[in-house]
């Protein structure tokens, strides 16, 4: 089926900008980092070394995660708003360096893209998951403003951590993201990249999906789209 990706960093505001695209659309959307994050809670509440790919990898395994609309199913419960606490977003960062994770939920999220139209959102979507993407976009914006923005998701959401503290945990997924060996967070080749710091979601909104919707003119139907697609499994 159709994949567009949007790739990069925490608090560029993918996120929101893939799931109402998504409804734009009405394709399905892919939070790959909600799957991490499921797999990281997971871990946290079994009690496995962080630090062990092994451990981690048996882990992925034998946990189911889900994304049904709107909703992150861990063997089959409802994690929704847990996987979005500051624990889970903390530890991450280990699970999302582990290899066996990694290849585990490519597996699941090529499995989706097979079966729906999607908008998949991460940090190697367009450069791993779905090198053969119909469109490609990485968002990204200041350092500062991602912050502001993280922060008042957490305030939000009733959780009070400090915004130089919100900052540096920003700073340093972002370069751990970048620089890990497996799947690094950059754009992909042919993305766009959009600066989304001080841009009014609607316009970036209007702008994406007046882009894909130029793009769908003239492709092939969908069941000749998945004759000719790539080979996703590796
Ligand atoms: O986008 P997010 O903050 O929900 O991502 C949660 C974690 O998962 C974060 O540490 C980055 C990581 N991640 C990843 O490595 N690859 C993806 N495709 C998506 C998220």
């Amino acid at each position: 089926m159709r994949v567009v990706t949007i790739d990069g960093p925490a608090g560029a505001g993918k996120s929101t900008v893939a799931r109402r695209l998504a409804e734009r659309l009405s394709w399905r959307l892919l939070d790959t980092g909600a799957m991490y994050r499921a797999v990281t809670l997971a871990a946290l509440r079994a009690g496995v070394d962080l630090e062990s790919d092994q451990a981690l990898g048996v882990l992925a395994e034998n946990v189911a995660v889900e994304l049904p609309p709107g909703k992150v199913l861990l063997n089959g419960e409802d994690v929704s708003a847990l996987v979005r606490g500051v624990d889970v977003t903390r530890a991450s960062r280990f699970v999302a360096d582990s290899p066996h994770v990694r290849r585990r939920l490519v597996d699941w999220q090529r499995a989706f893209g097979r079966e729906n139209d999607v908008i998949a959102e991460g940090r190697d979507q367009g450069t791993v998951v779905f090198p053969d993407a119909f469109r490609k976009f990485f968002l990204t914006a200041s350092l500062e403003e991602r912050a502001r923005r993280r922060h008042a998701e957490f305030a939000q959401r009733g959780e009070a951590v400090a915004l130089d503290v919100v900052l540096r945990d920003l700073e340093e997924r972002d370069a751990r993201d970048a620089a890990r060996a497996i799947a690094p967070m950059k754009p992909a080749r042919g993305a766009r990249v959009i600066d989304t710091t001080g841009r009014a979601l609607e316009e970036i909104l209007d702008d994406m999906e007046a882009d894909v919707r130029r793009g769908l003119v003239g492709q092939p139907a969908q069941e000749e789209d998945r004759r000719e697609g790539p080979e996703w499994r590796r």
